[in-house]
């Protein structure tokens, strides 16, 4: 068992494998507790086979003796919330007795969904190209002050029926020729409230006494640090602080509860959705990537954008986050390949980029510079030791390493829990020791 809490988060555009590596690491933890981000997440996790997608619920749930946390920082709906449940059920895991959901969390409603839709249609060509979840509507009402939380939908009907009516009417204001009747929509919160009644909790107080038993959290990021709505790709993000600051924000909990802070990056890059991404490919070698990768999204279906691994991004990710070290994915994916890429700057008509900047019009006609390595034929998939790795994948890594600053404690080589390398030397085996 774990002595040290740590975060768990994406150090890209997301879909790094973060479930499968909050997966593996579960059993040194008595609690994974989720921050921000809604069902717009998908996580997808292997164990002998048996293919499991988590959206809100968090990854560490297939360990029966492990407490899954839902923190006020994530945006519920509850439909999804019951649809995933159900299906965990179906497939033999049972959420009872061990999924605690805060009170203070925010609620999706179905309106949310079509103000999302709405919204991209108004943008057209500058779409930002969401989940269609209702994430960014949801969380701004949130920040404008008018959301509903789960206490509300346990507490005082009639207050919550003066807030489902002012909010239905406020919005059939904004949306042309809407008449949306507030009274389905209170009876279904109402519901769905008794459900989530004896998971609601405060969790920030859960958690205080977890820690103060020297009991272990893992806090599980969705999204990732360049989707943060602060530090991502803006206005290319999703609506929630996907960094490390979410964590505190998020659950409750304070900055010196987290002892360490694991980064999870694929070996190359990938991005759903709009927005920059620096060193995506087109062809034949994306669509190699692409189909070895299975680069599909897990919440949507919609193919991946993939190109190589970019060291400009991953630097950034370790310095906002302050990133003890990365869980590097997927290297098996590039199994095969003649040569690979790394990404080291870009070449702007401002000349060279090494950090990432916060005005996107800085990467327009943006080119990559690529360090150009040799690539390995022997495989490297289902390897559990580095030794295992061929010279040239070994190598790979450890340049990559030195241009992303900061050290690969974990490489992952294919998508099973067992198909793992822990470096024993490393400072995620200190944490595990
Ligand atoms: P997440 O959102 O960060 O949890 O990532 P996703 O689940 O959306 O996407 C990652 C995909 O890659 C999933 O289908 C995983 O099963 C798969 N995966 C994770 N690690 C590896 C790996 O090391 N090798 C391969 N081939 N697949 C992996
Ligand atoms: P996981 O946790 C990859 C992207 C969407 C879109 C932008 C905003 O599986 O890594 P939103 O619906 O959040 O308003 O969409 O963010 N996006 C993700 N991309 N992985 C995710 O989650 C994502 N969640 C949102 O594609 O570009
Ligand atoms: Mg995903």
């Amino acid at each position: 068992m774990s002595k040290t809490n740590i975060a768990v988060l994406g150090a890209q555009w997301g879909d790094e494998g973060k479930g499968k590596i909050v997966d593996m690491l579960t059993p040194h933890f008595s609690t994974v507790a989720r921050y921000q981000g809604g069902h717009n997440a998908g996580h997808t996790v292997y164990v002998q086979g048996k293919k499991f997608v988590l959206h809100l619920i968090p990854s560490g749930i297939l360990h029966p003796k492990v407490t899954c946390i839902i923190g006020n920082g994530v945006v519920i709906d509850p439909q999804a919330l019951f649809k995933e449940i159900d299906e965990l059920a179906r497939m033999g895991i049972s959420v009872d007795g061990r999924l605690l959901i805060s009170e203070k969390a925010h609620v999706i409603l179905p309106y949310h969904r079509e103000l999302d839709v709405l919204s991209e249609a108004r943008r057209g060509e500058r779409k930002i190209g969401t989940t269609s979840r209702g994430i960014g509507p949801a969380y701004e009402d949130k920040i404008g002050r008018r959301g509903i939380r789960i206490c509300d939908m346990l507490g005082d009907r009639a207050a919550l029926q003066e807030e489902v009516r002012e909010n239905v009417n406020a919005r059939n204001r904004i949306i042309k020729d809407s008449t949306l009747d507030w009274k389905p929509l209170f009876d279904q919160l109402l519901a769905s409230g008794e459900r989530i009644r004896p998971w609601a909790t405060d969790v920030s107080l859960f958690l205080a006494q977890q820690m103060k038993e020297g009991k272990a959290v893992m806090f599980e990021g969705a999204q990732a640090t360049l989707l943060d709505i602060d530090h991502g790709t803006y206005p290319f993000v999703t609506s929630s602080n996907a960094s490390v600051g979410g964590v505190c924000t998020g659950l409750g909990v304070p900055p010196r509860a987290i002892g360490g802070v694991l980064g999870v990056a694929k070996a190359y890059t990938t991005r759903v959705g709009e927005g920059p991404l620096p060193t995506e490919l087109s062809g034949a070698l994306a669509d190699r990537l692409r189909e070895s990768g299975q680069e599909y999204g897990a919440s949507t279906g919609r193919p991946r954008r993939c190109g190589w691994y970019d060291a400009v991004v991953v630097r950034y990710s370790a310095r906002i986050n302050g990133l003890d070290a990365l869980a590097l994915t997927k290297l098996d994916v590039l199994d095969g390949l003649d040569d690979v890429n790394i990404c080291t700057g870009y070449k702007t008509a401002n000349g060279i980029v090494t950090e990432f900047p916060a005005d996107l019009r800085a990467l327009n006609g943006a080119t990559p510079i690529y360090e150009t390595m040799p690539g390995w034929k022997t495989p490297t998939k289902g390897a559990t030791t580095v030794e295992q790795l061929p010279p040239e994948a070994q190598r790979y890594v450890r340049r990559l390493e030195e241009v992303s600053g900061v050290d690969c404690a974990i490489i992952s080589t294919g998508s099973d829990r067992a198909e793992t390398i822990v470096r024993p030397d490393s400072v995620v085996a200190g944490w595990l020791a």
